[in-house]
């Protein structure tokens, strides 16, 4: 069992129990990962929970200080983590922190594309603005990652070594589900990329996998702006004992942890309760 970091912010479940006990060891030791959208939620797990497992870690979102909350942690706990403020959909600052990461840590290997919003509403509505927000962000952030970061992990993957792009998909990306038609839209973009791009990056042996959780106690819904959504959402994470963000970390971690001529594609992790 490998030694937990020092304590997160994160609430447990009511057992206590969490995904991230059950990998054990360094596996991820001499990896070099970036995780966009790790200021909180799903992304900062995944970030710190690969630096547990050995790897070093940079931390790309937009919160300066979460960043660097996030990397202290890491590092009190004895792991390797940069802070990178970025937002990912300006393309140039996102070539620029690969930059950063590759003179710093070295060459990436590992790439977690999370960053992503969910601002659902009726299409009736208009809101415009959080149309283009949900495509710029949960698909041409995904893709500037990808520009900066695949050349890597081709080189890696040449050199013999693992490499993997994982993205975080939705149950969105293939549910029906009224007021979420731009959000499952953008989700059910990542999804099939997933398997598009293993075409051509799996016989390079770039492993390409994407997770598709469904409900995480994160602060996802804090930005939705339809009143009917939020009561919604916040209904359903009282009613049912919900996904915490460390189960889709070890979900993330164990995708990368195990041999590299095993590509685990498509993940869809949902908590036990949720029917939908
Ligand atoms: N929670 C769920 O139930 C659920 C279910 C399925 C899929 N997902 C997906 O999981 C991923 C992570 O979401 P989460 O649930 O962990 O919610 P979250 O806590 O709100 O995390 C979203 C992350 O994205 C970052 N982000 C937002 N805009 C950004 C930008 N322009 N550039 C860089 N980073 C940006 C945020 O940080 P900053 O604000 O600091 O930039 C934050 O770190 C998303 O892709 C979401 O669609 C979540």
């Amino acid at each position: 069992m490998s030694k937990p970091l020092a304590a997160s912010t994160h609430s447990r479940n009511d057992q206590g129990a969490l995904m991230s006990q059950i990998i054990t060891g360094t596996p991820l030791e001499g990896r070099v990962a970036v995780v966009t959208g790790a200021s909180s939620g799903i992304g900062e797990a995944t970030a710190e929970r690969l630096a547990q497992l050995g790897a070093k870690v940079a931390l790309l979102a937009r919160r300066k200080d979460r960043l660097e909350a996030a990397a202290e942690r890491i590092a009190g706990g004895g792991g390797a983590a940069l802070a990178l403020p970025t937002d990912v959909t300006d393309r140039a600052a996102v070539l620029a922190a690969a930059d950063r990461v590759t003179a710093d840590l070295g060459p990436v290997d590992l790439v977690f594309a999370n960053a992503g919003v969910q601002l659902i509403s009726q299409i009736g509505d208009l809101k415009v603005e959080d149309w283009s927000a949900q495509i710029d962000l949960n698909i041409k952030g995904v893709m500037n990652t990808i520009e900066a970061f695949v050349r890597s992990l081709e080189l890696v993957a040449a050199e013999g070594r693992p490499a993997d792009l994982i993205t975080t998909s939705s149950i969105a990306a293939t549910r029906v589900l009224e007021k979420f038609s731009v959000y499952s839209g953008t989700k059910a973009y990542l999804s099939h990329l997933t398997r598009l791009l293993r075409t051509e990056l799996g016989r390079k042996m770039v492993r390409v996998s994407t997770v598709e959780p469904g409900m995480v106690d994160t602060e996802l819904p804090d930005h939705v702006t339809d009143p009917d959504a939020t009561r919604l959402m916040a209904d359903l994470l009282r009613q049912i004992d919900c996904l915490q963000s460390e189960d889709v970390a070890e979900t993330v971690a164990f995708i990368a942890s195990v041999p590299r001529h095993v590509n685990l594609t498509e993940i869809t992790i949902l908590p036990t309760a949720q029917a939908v």
